[in-house]
């Protein structure tokens, strides 16, 4: 299965921002009139960041809206490196669920993967929207090449989250996660990326090139999606 992919140029992040944050928002207020809700998971991360303080200051019923992040770093709630701390500091002012997907009890990374697992069974789902980013490495959410690779592209179904320990650890966060599994991501009914810089525009070039046989996450996750996908690009 390969999927139509549109991507969408910007002069800058914050003409992105604006952009993308308009395109979350009417997805929100689609489900929310469609089901009453909206469960959404959005990328961690820094490159979102801008996307969360406009998206933020859209006039929604955040009560009505759950926003889990799609992977985290293993690390303590308000740590710099957290995901659902970044996230939360945009939404929950607003009156938005906002589920971390990290306990601090967990005694180690694929007991934390079981634990967020168990506790995404009860939220509404498929998602109504997950939003990714890209690395530079071509990961997508946690799924990293490593030993759970695996695991995450093609556990079974109904395995929404898993544990990752990523192999070379990324430098920017050199840390074990908790991810959505590829099969959790794109079960979503839409899914959109938002990325900035030429490399990692090139990579995601490249994987989607490869599709099923690309190293990249990413472009096994994309070769797997059937719905169409945005890709948000700003210089
Ligand atoms: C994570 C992410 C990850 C992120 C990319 C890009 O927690 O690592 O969710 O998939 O989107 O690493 O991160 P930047 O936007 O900071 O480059």
């Amino acid at each position: 299965m390969t999927t139509e992919i549109e991507w969408w140029d910007y002069d800058d992040a914050a003409e992105m921002a604006d952009a993308v944050a308009g395109d979350i928002g009417f997805i929100i207020e689609s489900a929310i009139d469609a089901r009453g809700a909206a469960v959404i998971a959005l990328a961690g991360g820094k490159t979102p960041l801008p996307i969360y303080e406009k998206l933020a200051r859209a006039k929604i019923d955040w009560k009505r809206v759950t926003i889990i992040p799609g992977d985290e770093r293993i690390v303590p709630l308000g740590d710099a490196l957290s995901n659902v701390t970044a996230i939360g500091k945009a939404f929950l002012p607003k009156g938005a669920r906002v589920i971390p997907l990290v306990s601090a009890t967990a005694p180690d990374y694929k007991a934390a993967g079981r634990a967020a697992d168990a506790l995404l069974q009860d939220l509404h789902w498929p998602l109504d929207l997950v939003l990714l980013g890209v690395g530079g490495d071509g990961h997508a959410a946690s799924i990293f090449p490593g030993p759970d690779f695996d695991e995450a592209l093609n556990g079974p179904k109904e395995r929404r989250a898993l544990g990752v320990m990523p192999d070379p650890l990324p430098p920017e966060a050199p840390v074990a996660r908790v991810t959505l599994s590829k099969a959790a991501l794109t079960s979503a009914r839409a899914m959109m990326i938002a990325v900035t810089g030429d490399a990692k525009r090139a990579v995601i070039e490249e994987a989607v090139k490869a599709g099923q046989s690309s190293p990249y996450p990413i472009g096994r996750i994309l070769a797997d999606v059937e719905l169409p996908v945005d890709i948000h690009w700003a210089p």
